[in-house]
C-alpha cells in the first residue's frame, strides 16, 4: 500500500505496533531564533555512530517547534530518570511556558541542559534529513554527562521503571501513567 492510502485506522493500529518498542525518554533542547529556550519531549532519540559521535532524534513536522531546532546552532538531549514523568508530560504537551521553573544551564552549543535528569548530549546539528511526516536531526555530540539514577521508560503509551528486584540482565518494567 502506498503511503498516501493509508487510513486513520491503519495509523492508529501501526502507532500501536511501533509503540510495543520499549524506549528511554528523553526531552530535547534548542534556543529559537529569539535566543528562548525550547523542548520536546522525544523517544526517538538513538545512537548512530561512536567515531565521529553522532545520535540522532526524529521531529515530527507538524511540531511549532520544529524550527527552533532547525535554524539552532545545537541541541541537547537530556535522558530523564524514572522519577520524571512530569517533566515529560510537561514538554509533551503545548505551551509556550514549558520552562517556568525549570532548572538548566548552557551547554557548550548554547543549548539548554536540563538539571537532574539521568545523562545528557549537547550536540552540534549535524545533518537535517527529510523523511516523510518527520524530519531526522542527526547531532554531533559535543559534550555528554551521566549519573547512576534509574531510566523512565516508556511502551505501549505508559510510564515505566525498572523493576527493582529483577535481575539487572532482564528488567521487568512495572507500567503506569498511560500517555494518549
Ligand atoms: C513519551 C513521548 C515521546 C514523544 N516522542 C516524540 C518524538 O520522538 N518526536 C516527536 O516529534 N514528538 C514526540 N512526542 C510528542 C511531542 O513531545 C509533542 O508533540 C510536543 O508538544 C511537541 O512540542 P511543541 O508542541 O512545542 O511543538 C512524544 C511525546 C511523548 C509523551
Amino acid at each position: 500500500m502506498s503511503e498516501s492510502a493509508a487510513t486513520t485506522s491503519d495509523i492508529r493500529e501501526l502507532r500501536r505496533t511501533l509503540g510495543c518498542f520499549a524506549t528511554g525518554v528523553t526531552v530535547i533542547t534548542t534556543l529559537d531564533a529569539a535566543g528562548q529556550p525550547r523542548g520536546m519531549t522525544a523517544n526517538s532519540f538513538t545512537s548512530v555512530s561512536l567515531d565521529p559521535a553522532l545520535i540522532l532524534v526524529c521531529v515530527a513536522k507538524s511540531a511549532p517547534i520544529l524550527a527552533a531546532f532547525e535554524t539552532g546552532e545545537g541541541f541537547a538531549v537530556n535522558i530523564l530518570e524514572e522519577t520524571q514523568r512530569d517533566l515529560s508530560t510537561r514538554f509533551a504537551t503545548p505551551s509556550a511556558d514549558k520552562f517556568a521553573g525549570v532548572t538548566w544551564l548552557a551547554g557548550v552549543t548554547g543549548a539548554p541542559v536540563l538539571s537532574d535528569t539521568l545523562a545528557y548530549l549537547d550536540c552540534r546539528l549535524h545533518q537535517r534529513i527529510d523523511a516523510g511526516d518527520h524530519v531526522i536531526l542527526i547531532g554531533a555530540v559535543a559534550d555528554y554527562g551521566r549519573n547512576d539514577a534509574s531510566p523512565l521508560l516508556f511502551c505501549r503509551g505508559s510510564y515505566g521503571a525498572i523493576a527493582a528486584e529483577t535481575a539487572p540482565d532482564f528488567p521487568a518494567v512495572s507500567a503506569a501513567a498511560t500517555v494518549n
